[in-house]
């Protein structure tokens, strides 16, 4: 049996930045409280025009020229996402048509904002049993088309945006780490997208973050020691970017070498659901900011409560 790797990254972000100062003059808000209490400065906010499968489409084709491999090579192509309206056909059979994908296995995936370390994993077990070489593994979300603008205690916290990944088999042993994942469905209601014919994204955002920062340590842990390594091993550690007093107190908790990189996406990019962790991973790699070959924690929770993380070589 053979394993995955990631072969390349690319992410998209839409042009326009929605400062605090912009939220300040469209509700009772203010940039102290947003930084103190998020650690977000700025988010990304798609136009009218700009959709959920335009903003996959521009990470996807930005992953597939990294990675060297033709449409034809790909075997599937999964979109995890939340916030997309279209239904059918997918977005991902959608994109696979405007990147001239002949042959792949397409389908969208929500998992709410654990949905890309699922769709990892699910690409990475779909490889591991031979029925795809390559695999394209997208999380995408417009968050701002399920905003309510009027309630000061969700629309400062999302943006919109896409990463994406390349998985290539490799007959080495895999560089996805076996993946930690689960759910709570006792705590279903605390994050929602409310009202089917005109979601708007609703949480408890007491109840997440004390969950988050009490149960995420040990999922943490675990998905490193499946991995054959402890916290102290990784180069890297990219988790839900949520909000930053999360991280912070998520990273406080492990036991981390001193030179580790810690993603901090969520300062620019607000919270982007599905989309933080591919986003965050991409950007970092980017400025080679991680070393390649270095192993790095991906971690993502949401909606459900759901969780979903696994250890990954950087590329
Ligand atoms: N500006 C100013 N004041 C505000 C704002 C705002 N934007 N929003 C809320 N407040 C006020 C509240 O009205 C409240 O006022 P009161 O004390 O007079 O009643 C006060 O600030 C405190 O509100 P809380 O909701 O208790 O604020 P908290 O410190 O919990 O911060 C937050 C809220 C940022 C949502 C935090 O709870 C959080 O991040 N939780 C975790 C969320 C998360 O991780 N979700 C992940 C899954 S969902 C997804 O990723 C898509």
């Amino acid at each position: 049996m053979s394993g995955s790797r990631i072969a390349a990254l690319g992410h998209h972000q839409p042009a326009r930045v929605l400062t605090n100062a912009d939220l300040e003059r469209m509700v009772d808000t203010n940039d102290t409280w947003i930084r103190q209490r998020t650690g977000i400065a700025t988010r990304r906010i798609a136009g009218p025009d700009e959709s959920v499968t335009d903003m996959v489409a521009a990470a996807a084709a930005k992953a597939l020229a990294g990675s060297g491999l033709q449409p034809g090579e790909l075997g599937m192509v999964v979109v995890a996402t939340c916030s997309a309206i279209d239904r059918c056909p997918s977005i991902a059979a959608q994109v696979a048509a405007r990147l001239g994908v002949p042959d792949a296995v397409c389908f969208d995936l929500n998992n709410g904002c654990a949905g890309f370390c699922t769709a990892l994993a699910t690409a990475d077990h779909t490889i591991q049993a031979g029925a795809a070489r390559h695999a394209l593994v997208i999380g995408a979300e417009k968050m701002s088309d399920v905003t309510d603008w009027t309630d000061r205690s969700t629309c400062v916290l999302l943006g919109d945006g896409a990463g994406a990944a390349v998985l290539s088999t490799t007959e080495a042993s895999g560089e996805i780490g076996p993946v930690v994942w689960g759910s709570d469905p006792a705590r279903k209601d605390v994050v929602r997208l409310t009202d089917a014919w005109q979601p708007r994204f609703s949480q408890e955002g007491q109840a997440v973050f004390r969950w988050a920062t009490s149960e995420l340590p040990e999922a943490v842990e675990l998905a490193c020691h499946r991995a054959g390594l402890t916290t102290a091993d990784l180069a890297g550690v990219v988790t839900h970017q949520a909000n930053l007093r999360i991280i912070e107190s998520l990273t406080r908790r492990l036991d981390l070498r001193a030179d580790v990189v810690i993603a901090r996406d969520v300062v620019d990019s607000g919270n982007t659901s599905a989309a933080s962790v591919p986003i965050a991973l991409s950007k970092l790699v980017e400025r080679h900011e991680l070393p390649s070959g270095g192993p790095v924690l991906l971690f993502s929770f949401g909606g459900g409560l759901s969780w979903a993380g696994q250890v990954v070589t950087c590329p």
